[in-house]
């Protein structure tokens, strides 16, 4: 019996230390929250959900949650300087602080993964209010960026002790965008392995494709790129890294006015990419382009798709086909004035993968914008 059960113990997948059941939320630091509140909503379509403040006893800042689906989005502001979220605003500019996950435990994640080599930001913290308590802990990962762990099945209020419900007449409707896809942080030179490492030891990721610079480059830019998965797939972060090239590299770009790490773009997934890119667009989304040329090549490139070519060639939404089907995909210019923080909208229909046939167009089209810019 004791042999039996050793034997198959040891053939068992060691059990994951850090359970994921997704992106819980996402909130960026910013100059004006009212403002950015009032962008995400009119332009992506996201719905007023909380809102925390003075009015609710917090007094020195101001957040505002947005949710669409699946997606959660806090915008928070300082009301005041020499404070951390003024400061972060003051180095990064407008930028994402905060990748929270949902866990089913705060205090086994964060014991699980400080014990690994994870730099603490926040101790189990029990949050309480008339709608139950939130479980939350966090650690640091790349710059400032931090992921916190949220654990909110012992509460039912509208986001989190400390917010109350956000009642308003403004309310754009929603543009079909479902749930957080994956994230892409942007790290310094030479900081791709270390932040691989981090994610395979301190959160149990695994490594499930990467990119060098033969994949990823242009007649004047490159950059590397590893993607990092947890164990159910839920939960996926590329890290990009800059690499050598004739001119000065989108990363390189990033690093420059970010003033160091930081999320590069988020993935929002749509089950309808081409309505979903036409309603954004007549919100004032701005895309990057790639040339018609593009559209000319697609079928031979990926075959036959449910699409209609003409149409995505009017959006300028691209396509790439992996061995499990294909996904389509498009890229916001950034959403700030900084070259920093952009989105991705993609739809997936089968592929797994994220776009490597793209990535030449796309890294062109990109480098266009950054010539304009005078930054390349
Ligand atoms: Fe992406």
């Amino acid at each position: 019996m004791t042999t039996l059960m050793t034997a198959s113990a040891r053939q068992a997948k060691p059990a994951d230390f850090l359970p994921l059941f997704g992106t819980d939320f996402i909130e960026f630091y910013v100059g004006n929250a009212k403002q950015a509140a009032h962008y995400y909503k009119s332009a992506f379509g996201f719905q007023s959900l909380a809102y925390s403040g003075p009015e609710t006893g917090v007094k020195n800042k101001v957040s505002y949650a947005l949710r669409q689906n699946k997606m959660t989005f806090v915008f928070t502001t300082a009301l005041r300087t020499g404070n951390a979220i003024a400061d972060h605003v003051y180095l990064h500019g407008d930028g994402i602080k905060i990748i929270a996950l949902m866990v089913e435990d705060a205090e086994t994640a964060w014991k699980e993964t400080t014990k690994r080599g994870g730099k603490p930001y926040m101790e189990p913290t029990v949050l309480k209010d008339e709608f139950g308590e939130l479980h939350l802990s966090g650690i640091y990962t790349f710059g400032e960026t931090v992921h916190l762990f949220v654990d909110r099945t012992k509460y039912n209020g509208p986001f989190m002790p400390g917010y109350r419900a956000w009642e308003t007449t403004y309310n754009p409707s929603a543009t079909g965008l479902q749930f957080v896809d994956h994230c892409v942080g942007n790290v310094g030179w030479n900081q791709m392995e270390p932040w691989v490492r981090f994610y395979e030891e301190v959160m149990g990721f695994k490594n499930i494709l990467s990119f060098d610079d033969e994949d990823i480059s242009t007649e004047y830019s490159a950059l590397m790129s590893k993607v990092m998965s947890n164990g159910n797939g839920y939960v996926k972060f590329p890290i990009n890294e800059p690499a050598e090239g004739k001119k000065k590299s989108q990363v390189e770009e990033y690093l420059e006015f970010f003033n160091g790490e930081g999320v590069q773009h988020v993935a929002m997934a749509t089950n309808n990419i081409l309505e979903t890119v036409t309603d954004l667009k007549n919100r004032g989304v701005e895309f990057l382009r790639v040339p018609s040329s593009y559209y000319t090549e697609l079928r031979k490139r990926v075959g036959t798709i449910d699409e209609d070519v003409t149409s995505l060639g009017e959006l300028g939404i691209l396509v790439d086909r992996d061995e499990e089907g294909y996904l389509l995909q498009i890229f916001t210019k950034p959403v700030e004035d900084r070259p920093t923080l952009f989105f991705e909208i993609i739809q997936r229909k089968g592929a797994k993968s994220f776009g490597k046939g793209n990535f030449k167009a796309l890294f062109e089209a990109i480098e266009r914008e950054q010539e304009a810019r005078g930054n390349l």
